[in-house]
């Protein structure tokens, strides 16, 4: 059999990245060009991850997804987008290298295969694991090779930035077809090993207002976005990245939570407002102030996305100490699974003098678990065949369908 005609199954897995420089705001909504440049943190797949299945085969009679166990539409315009990009990628690198190769295996309809390791009530975007994810394992598929971060762009802004490891930018760029605003690794992940990440999970609440859809009425009507993109942003940009090289945490940490509370305060600017942020979040804030305070110094950095959930930055030092404060003013259920999932904590007692200092009244319940992680690599391909998520049929194995359950409940 020619080898354009065979079946060919690729799987993959790509990250879920934090912003700790926000990106909020479109200049071009098609090609998704940002207002601002961002910065943002790789978090590690053994935690968080998604993972993706691309076959492509002479007997499919059209394109299919499946997402989280489920048959999605194919033609959503931001999949339609990757998926032309990635095609048209494909067949420029046939004509450029190699004109005389059959190219049969180009016009092969493909099977997408993609769930997520983590539950959606996380709330954390899965839209920029999911198409960096995407785009990986469509590249493996149609043999593209290169920056493939401005491919991953036109699914979602953010997951330009899951595309590498790390600390990640990702550059604003000024050409108006967007070549330029692409992503970078500024470190790689093993640059600071230090570095901690806690997701403090609030509720199970989804969110209410997509980033797409609020991010563009922040744009239509905030004067304080326009300022923050125009003459903070580029500062901290530097800044931000000063304080990576140089392992500087307390630069880091405040740039970090500044620009979280910056983020948050252009969504109170939108009209009508948006708030993302509830209770658990604003009673989080003031538990890491007064424990910096406490200490003298800033050891700990919360960030907010568009949803309630905290993501806590520290150094493993200082983790037992820090996970016992958050225990103790958001008791968890006793009789539900695990408080803490991912990279173990150490007990310690809290000190009376840390209790006394934060002083909060506690909120139980009010965090519903923790996942303890750090710093990762970006998308990564998986050799073993087992691992496929569709079968020899191009279609999702059972398993995909009954892992996906038991995710989501
Ligand atoms: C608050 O990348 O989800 O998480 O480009 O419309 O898909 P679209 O938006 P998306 O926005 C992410 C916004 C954010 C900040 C960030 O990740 O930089």
């Amino acid at each position: 059999m020619p080898e354009d005609s065979m079946e060919k199954t690729y799987t993959c897995t790509a990250p879920v990245n934090i912003a700790v420089i926000k990106y909020w705001g479109k200049r071009d909504e098609d090609l998704i060009l940002p207002i601002n440049s961002s910065l943002s943190v790789t978090l590690h797949q053994d935690q968080l991850k998604t993972t993706t299945t691309v076959a492509t085969s002479k007997n499919f009679q059209e394109d299919r997804l499946w997402l989280n166990g489920k048959e999605e539409d194919i033609n959503h315009p931001r999949l339609q987008s990757c998926l032309k990009e990635i095609r048209r990628l494909a067949r420029k690198r046939r004509n450029d290298e190699d004109p005389g190769l059959n190219s049969t295996g180009l016009t092969h309809k493909v099977h997408i295969c993609s769930i997520n390791n983590f539950p959606t009530a996380a709330g954390l975007a899965s839209s920029a694991a999911g198409f960096a994810c995407l785009v990986y394992t469509l590249a493996q598929a149609f043999g593209v090779e290169g920056e493939l971060s401005a491919v991953a762009r036109q699914g979602s802004g953010s997951a330009c930035r899951s595309m590498y490891g790390g600390f990640v930018q990702w550059l604003i760029g000024h050409q108006c077809d967007g070549k330029d605003s692409l992503a970078q690794q500024v470190e790689p992940e093993t640059h600071w090993p230090e570095m901690r990440i806690l997701v403090l999970v609030a509720s199970a609440e989804r969110k209410h207002m997509g980033s797409t859809s609020g991010m563009q009425t922040s744009v239509q009507t905030s004067c304080l976005l326009k300022h923050r993109a125009e003459s903070v942003v580029p500062g901290r940009m530097v800044e931000m990245i000063k304080a990576v090289r140089r392992k500087d945490f307390p630069a880091f940490a405040e740039l970090t939570m500044k620009d979280s509370n910056q983020f948050h305060a252009t969504c109170l600017d939108t009209y009508p407002p948006i708030f993302y942020l509830n209770s658990v979040s604003h009673q989080v804030i003031k538990l890491v102030h007064r424990y910096n305070q406490h200490y003298g110094e800033t050891r700990v950095a919360y960030t907010f996305d568009a949803g309630p959930n905290a993501v806590i930055f520290t150094l493993e030092q200082h983790i037992p100490d820090f996970v016992q404060a958050v225990r103790h003013f958001f008791p968890p259920e006793t009789n539900g699974g695990e408080f803490i999932k991912g990279l173990p904590v150490p007990h310690v007692d809290l000190t009376e003098g840390l209790r006394s200092t934060i002083g909060l009244e506690p909120m139980p319940k009010g965090i519903n678990y923790i996942i303890s992680t750090k710093a990762g690599p970006g998308p990564r391909v998986v050799k073993d065949p087992t691992h496929h998520l569709l079968g020899p049929d191009g279609l999702p194995k059972n398993t995909v369908i009954i892992h996906q359950k038991r995710t989501l409940e």
